[in-house]
């Protein structure tokens, strides 16, 4: 079956989470990677968390609380300046190298980003990185109020497409995020930028790849 659709990962597949740690490390020298490292986990973890007890709060909310309690924890003083100045740098994440010359070879397909993030912080985050014409939607859980891998976020894809689940599919750095598009029943394409086992989860991925430029070397003749 045609792939008609791609919908993609925000966080760690088109975007660099860890382009933060210059700012990090600038403002607590010899920190800045623990510091992006548990701030990434702490937000992943409080998005589950949040999902599970009914208590919704936007991506931007989690985000910052992730960051107050990395550094609590960590025992870094975060300012209030140097709070905003992070929680800006979110704005500006660096793309990967490889995603930009891939979104052009992919411009035949309606391309979506399918992202945790809310919806403002999506259109900027996309816009400083000079990708918002290579996108055709971008959906944020933030319409379902609930945060991957529920069911109802990824049915923000087929819903918006207009295309069956099967064809669409679906690109993510994040193994668990791939686990949830796959029991979905999206075709997965697995970007292992970290180089990680796949999650034991039950569902396998369609693709594992290194780089967004290889589904553009498997898809950009299919129309
Ligand atoms: C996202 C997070 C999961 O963009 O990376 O949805």
């Amino acid at each position: 079956m045609t792939i008609k659709a791609l919908a993609f990962d925000a966080y760690g597949t088109i975007f660099d989470v860890h382009s933060v740690i210059a700012m990090c490390e600038a403002f607590f020298p010899g920190r800045g990677p623990a510091l992006s490292q548990l701030w990434r986990s702490k937000q992943l973890e409080y998005t589950w968390l949040r999902s599970l007890m009914g208590a919704y709060e936007d991506f931007w909310h989690i985000t910052e609380a992730g960051l107050v309690f990395a550094c609590e924890s960590l025992g870094l003083q975060l300012t209030g300046d140097k709070r905003a100045r992070l929680m800006d740098a979110y704005l500006h994440l660096s793309p990967y190298p490889d995603v930009a010359p891939a979104l052009k070879r992919l411009q035949h397909l309606p391309l979506a980003i399918l992202s945790n993030g809310a919806p403002r912080m999506l259109s900027d985050v996309v816009a400083n990185a000079n990708l918002g014409t290579d996108f055709t939607h971008l959906l944020s859980v933030d319409s379902v109020k609930i945060f991957k891998p529920h069911c109802s976020v990824y049915q923000l894809a087929p819903d918006t497409f207009d295309v069956a689940v099967q064809e669409i599919g679906f690109v993510s750095s994040n193994g668990w995020d791939i686990a949830g598009a796959a029991h979905f029943g999206f075709r997965t394409f697995w970007i292992n930028r970290n180089n990680q086992p796949p999650e034991a989860l039950g569902a396998a991925p369609y693709r594992i790849v290194s780089t967004l430029q290889d589904v553009a070397d498997e898809l950009q003749n299919v129309s």
